[in-house]
């Protein structure tokens, strides 16, 4: 497993505002929205594509597009789904897929309640969406799954890492073919399962249920 922390001025920007707890829903919806869009130009660096011939009103050239089979992007619910057109906008050819994850909030672990996905994703790319890499437990198996059905290469987009959720994803994802991007690696992760200093609840805060 790779991880790979953006660093730019304007990721940097946007993220501040969105931890700043005076963003209302609005304006953090939009900054996250943003911030997916430069995370994904990163966690897309190295997306498939294929040569292709094309004329331009003067020549003839080369030039590539992006390649079959299609990339996969799975958003997980719910705070996921907020992330998803930022990073659609950027892979317009993506296939889109779901999966439902709650975090039990006294074990911490995480259960799939929904997967609408192909069974077969073999020699697929896999983006998988999710704001917060807190403890790991939910991106741990959102990504066994992906790899069980067949993804040779899943690339894990984050707004927020702590360092006991990347520790925990590069123990049990050791040698698997993933990448984490994120926007920033915090302190630590508090009793209660919160990233510090963090964001808060990322989905209450983009649904202004808080
Ligand atoms: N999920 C969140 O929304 N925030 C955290 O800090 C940790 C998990």
């Amino acid at each position: 497993m790779r991880i790979h922390v953006v660093d730019h001025p304007l990721v940097a920007h946007k993220l501040t505002t969105l931890r700043d707890e005076r963003t209302d829903s609005p304006t953090f919806r939009r900054l996250a929205d943003e911030l997916v869009t430069l995370l994904a130009y990163e966690a897309t660096r190295d997306v498939r594509t294929e040569q292709v011939d094309i004329s331009t009103p003067v020549a003839g050239t080369t030039g590539v597009r992006l390649s079959h089979p299609r990339p996969l992007v799975v958003p997980i619910l719910r705070a996921g789904l907020g992330m998803l057109e930022g990073l659609v906008r950027l892979l317009p050819t993506a296939e889109v897929g779901f999966l439902g994850m709650i975090r039990d909030e006294e074990t911490l672990e995480a259960k799939t309640y929904a997967t609408r996905m192909p069974e077969d994703l073999s020699g697929r790319q896999v983006y998988v969406l999710d704001p917060m890499l807190a403890t790991g437990g939910t991106l741990i198996a959102a990504i066994d799954l992906l790899i069980e059905r067949g993804a040779d290469d899943v690339t894990a987009v984050v707004l927020l890492a702590s360092p006991e959720g990347v520790e925990a994803m590069e123990l049990a994802l050791a040698g698997k073919p993933v990448t984490v991007v994120t926007a920033a690696v915090d302190d630590h992760l508090n009793e209660q399962g919160y990233i510090v200093p963090g964001l808060g609840d990322a989905g209450d805060r983009l649904y202004g249920t808080a």
